[in-house]
């Protein structure tokens, strides 16, 4: 398959997961087996794109407000997090997987700090896709951070910004995705989506598929980009 055709010319596709909450209430079930059922569709999303050629594939699923919640769903979130790294980590080695983290990872628990270093090292010297796992990641802190940086070194301007954000060496950010019918950064990629195509969708996290990735792909390739040219 070439790479690139499947994708719509898209090289990096960003998606704000939500909507396991709802998910599980409208069966009644408790809010962590909808985010149980959410890591199925990021394993099956994943898979995906990595079949399909993407260069990157950037996931919300910590937000530096998520810690608002309450503290039992804040361990079963990182609880789903390890078990999913632990499971699927011998795969993104096989299959050339490369993980990143944007986001203060340090701030998560400690097993799960070591448990992702020792990922995002295995997964070092793999060139295919870049799986992209925003963690405890808010685009305000990132960019206070990356100024912070900036100024350290010299003037800011937004290419030094640019240069010190947690993407930084990604491929820019082409389709950004939002789940659930929230139209809402919600403090995701704030900086990365001035020029990002946005594609939203009713669909709730648990029941995205690749064939949704597909649609919302095929409709970036319908898109004109002009970056504020004519
Ligand atoms: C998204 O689902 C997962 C995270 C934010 C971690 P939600 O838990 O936000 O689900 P809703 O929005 O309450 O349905
Ligand atoms: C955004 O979803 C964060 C993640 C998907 C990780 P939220 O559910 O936290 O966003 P709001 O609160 O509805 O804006
Ligand atoms: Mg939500």
């Amino acid at each position: 398959m070439t790479a690139g055709r499947a994708t719509h010319g898209a090289r990096h596709v960003a998606i704000i997961m939500d909507g396991n909450g709802r998910w599980a209430k409208k069966r009644h079930l408790p809010r962590a087996m909808g985010h149980q059922r959410g890591v199925e569709a990021v394993r099956n999303l994943v898979r995906a794109a990595r079949e399909m050629g993407l260069e990157a594939l950037t996931l919300y699923a910590f937000s530096t407000e998520n810690w608002r919640r309450p503290e039992d769903e804040i361990s079963a979130l990182m609880g789903l997090l390890k078990r999913y790294i632990i499971a699927d980590i011998d795969e993104f080695v096989a299959n050339d997987v490369r993980l990143r983290i944007i986001g203060d990872h340090s701030a998560l628990p400690a097993d799960v700090v070591a448990l992702l270093d020792d990922a995002l090292a295995r997964t070092a010297g793999n060139d295919g896709t870049t799986l992209v796992i925003a963690l405890n990641y808010g685009a305000q802190d990132e960019i206070a951070r990356a100024a912070t940086k900036a100024a350290a070194k010299g003037p800011i301007t937004p290419a030094t910004i640019e240069a010190e954000l947690d993407t930084a060496g990604l491929p820019p950010l082409d389709l950004l995705i939002r789940t659930s019918g929230e139209v809402r950064l919600s403090n995701f990629l704030l900086w990365q989506a001035a020029y990002a195509e946005m594609w939203f969708t009713d669909v709730l996290w648990p029941d995205f598929t690749p064939d949704h990735l597909r649609d919302a792909l095929a409709a970036f390739g319908q898109r004109e980009r002009r970056y504020g040219g004519r």
